[in-house]
């Protein structure tokens, strides 16, 4: 498994789409927070996703996720599913994206330059307590905190 990226600007500027659950059962959205790296020895990918979006649901429900990365013509695409709801909506088929079932309970998109096929092993509600006053009131005053997953990259596609 190999992946040369700049990790500094891959979620921060290029945006993602996270996504759980079955081909015939999924949701999907986009994120730009996020990172790699190492945990109990094993390649990661961590996402955060708050609780009240629908995609949270099947992150909870499922053991594997995908972490897919666009070229920047896609980012008309990202910004739908990255502002409605698949709660209210087909946002998947608006985003003229393209599903594609990887394994059982695995999803990613055709379009896609990178997939990353993610085992959770881990996940945790960020604690206010912990966070800068600031960002506390800046990102949490009406909304629970994001639940931080970790997964472990079992594949790269
Ligand atoms: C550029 C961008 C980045 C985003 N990053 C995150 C993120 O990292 N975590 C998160 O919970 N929501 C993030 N969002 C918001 C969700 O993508 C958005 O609320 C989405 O509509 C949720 O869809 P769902 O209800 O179908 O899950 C981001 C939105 C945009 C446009």
């Amino acid at each position: 498994m190999n992946f040369n990226t700049d990790i500094l600007t891959l979620f921060d500027k290029g945006w993602a789409l996270v996504t759980a659950g079955d081909i015939e059962d999924f949701n999907t959205m986009t994120i730009s927070w996020g990172g790699m790296g190492t945990l109990w020895n094993k390649p990661v990918c961590t996402v955060y996703v708050k609780p009240v979006r629908y995609t949270h649901e099947f992150m909870e429900a499922n053991d594997y996720f995908t972490v897919s990365f666009f070229e920047e013509k896609y980012r008309e695409a990202l910004g739908i599913l990255g502002s409605k709801s698949g709660r209210d909506c087909g946002k998947v088929e608006e985003s003229k994206l393209t599903p594609v079932r990887i394994g059982e309970n695995i999803v990613g998109f055709a379009q896609a330059f990178r997939t990353l096929v993610c085992r959770k092993i881990y996940r945790q509600d960020l604690d206010p307590a912990h966070m800068p006053e600031a960002v506390r009131e800046r990102y949490y005053e009406s909304e629970a905190p994001h639940t931080m997953y970790v997964g472990e990259i079992i594949g790269i596609g």
